[in-house]
């Protein structure tokens, strides 16, 4: 089943807990949390203690998304505060394997992160030991970026190695999702589909995700 997991990136920060429950209304099941540091991305948002209020406003699961070098320092604290997935980037982890057990270790679901300039074959010896992979589809930093069409091309892949390798990752995109293209991300085989300013840049964030939803109904429709 294709997910659709809100980023807070693209709602107001004076009222997290207001915008969290206009898409709980929609039925979501994650909200996405974007962690950015100023050096891995060059952008600043939150950490801990933001998780830690969240997790006291909603009962969403906490998929967070760490833009950060060093995560080693931080994974144990993000877990505590109430992450339940955490993503590392490739980029910014050279002992990717220690990484990925710490999150692991520390109670949360594991995910790396390619930069849309990273190839898909640099996880090929990880991707038994992931929970999921998150496709960049726009250079990370900053919400409402365009779409990068590269992207697609590697979902596929991934979802053709773990047919072939018999994995069982869940495969994640984050960057530039819209309406125009939710529908082929969804059938190139994508099962949580990140969206920040198509869903909280919209008058009402709740009727952004069942917008969302129908265009990758109709579109496995078509694929009937
Ligand atoms: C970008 C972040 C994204 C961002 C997506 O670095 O990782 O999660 O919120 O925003 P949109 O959907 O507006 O491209
Ligand atoms: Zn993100």
């Amino acid at each position: 089943m294709v997910e659709i997991a809100p980023s807070i990136l693209a709602a107001d920060f004076a009222h997290l807990g207001r915008d969290v429950k206009a898409v709980e209304r929609a039925g979501v099941s994650m909200i996405h949390v974007d962690v950015m540091d100023g050096h891995f991305v060059p952008n600043i948002t939150i950490g801990p203690p933001v998780v830690r209020s969240l997790r006291k406003a909603t009962d969403l699961l906490l998929d967070c998304h760490l833009m950060i070098e060093n995560p080693d320092l931080y994974i144990p604290q993000f877990a505590v505060s109430g992450a339940r997935m955490i993503s590392v980037h490739q980029e910014a982890c050279p002992h990717l394997d220690r990484t990925i057990q710490l999150i692991k270790d520390n109670g949360a679901a594991a995910g790396v992160v390619l930069n849309p300039a990273t190839p898909v074959h640099t996880l090929s010896t990880i991707l038994g030991a992931v929970d999921f992979v998150l496709v960049m589809s726009v250079n990370p930093g900053f919400g409402g970026q365009k779409f990068i069409d590269y992207a697609l091309e590697k979902i596929r892949e991934l979802d053709r190695m773990r047919r072939e390798r018999r994995f069982s990752y869940r495969i994640e995109i984050d960057g530039g999702v819209s309406e125009d293209n939710v529908g082929e991300i969804a059938s190139a085989g994508c099962d949580i589909i990140v969206a920040g300013s198509s869903i909280f840049g919209r008058d009402d964030p709740a009727a952004a995700v069942a917008g969302l939803l129908r265009k990758v109904e109709e579109q496995a429709f078509l694929r009937a």
